[in-house]
């Protein structure tokens, strides 16, 4: 199947579910996927800087047998020396390529490129919008650790109005029943509007300014990125939301802890070492999901 994966809102419960399958027969080593499948070329191009993302494409590929290019500066950046529309790029692109995975500051970025290609695109995170394939990776370790996406205790904390992972794991929790969220933030910051209209039709969620601990499953921490468009936050504020040992010690025992990375100081270094502590295991199961998601739309 080749398509384009561009917002978590377009994912059925049925593709969700199938991309979890796939990321297993790739956790698990299945023999049928063992051999590398194709002679496609995949365009990277990441206007934003990525560690986890654009490698994890990129080591997704190889294990793929899929070539990579990668482009990280159009001609429109100032430090070259003439301008050229990412529209432009995508043409040039068009013919030497099988697919795009795109990051881009401008959350309207799709709007230039899809125009202007028929070949599969994924969104690896689009301004403060949505950032898709993390949101999987976060779903599939929740599904893994809980063998269900229904019936859970979600616990979002940091800022989450401009957290894009967060909006796009709403947009797939939104699918399934019985999700309790809770956002704990700034009251400024919590999650958009039309997110919340949208998880409400099956589940319900609550907001507060501080942590309430002991009544969750799934602790998802944001952190506070230092660039935002309302502006960082005075550490005496940001504090609040730094998860430590004694934090974890009142949630439930069964209760995991993720964070799409990278790390600021939401979580202290002391926690890692504890049995809830999910985020480098997530990380791991990146991988796999990343390949599942390769193979389901690009090639
Ligand atoms: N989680 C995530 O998107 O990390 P990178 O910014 O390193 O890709």
């Amino acid at each position: 199947m080749k398509a384009n994966l561009i917002t978590a809102q377009e994912l059925t419960k049925d593709d969700i579910l199938k991309i979890f399958e796939l990321a297993n027969c790739f956790r698990i080593g299945e023999p049928r996927f063992n051999h590398p499948i194709g002679r496609d070329v995949g365009a990277l191009l990441f206007f934003e800087s990525s560690t986890r993302t654009r490698l994890g494409f990129e080591i997704a590929a190889w294990k793929l047998g899929i070539k990579t290019i990668h482009l990280n500066k159009t001609k429109n950046n100032k430090q070259m020396n003439r301008g050229e529309k990412l529209s432009d790029t995508i043409k040039t692109l068009n013919p030497y390529v099988d697919f795009f995975c795109i990051r881009h500051k401008d959350s309207k970025v799709f709007d230039h490129v899809l125009p202007n290609t028929s070949l599969p695109v994924i969104n690896c995170g689009n301004g403060y919008e949505e950032h898709p394939t993390q949101a999987l990776i976060d779903a599939y370790t929740i599904w893994l650790k809980f063998k269900r996406l229904d019936n859970l205790r979600i616990v979002m904390i940091g800022d989450l109005l401009y957290s894009r992972a967060a909006h796009s794991l709403i947009y797939i929790l939104s699918k399934f029943s019985n999700i309790k969220l809770h956002q704990v933030s700034p009251k400024e910051l919590g999650l958009p509007e039309e997110l919340l209209k949208e998880l409400q039709k099956r589940n319900t969620y609550q907001h507060t300014v501080l942590p309430v601990w002991g009544q969750e499953d799934v602790v998802y921490s944001t952190g506070f990125p230092p660039v935002n468009p309302s502006g960082s936050f005075p550490l005496k504020v940001t504090d609040r939301y730094i998860i430590r040992k004694t934090d974890v010690e009142k949630m439930s025992k069964e209760s995991i802890i993720l964070n799409p990375l990278p790390r600021i100081d939401e979580i202290d270094e002391a926690v890692d070492d504890m049995p809830n502590a999910y985020y480098f295991k997530q990380n791991e199961y990146g991988l796999y999901v990343r390949m599942a998601i390769l193979k389901r739309y690009c090639l």
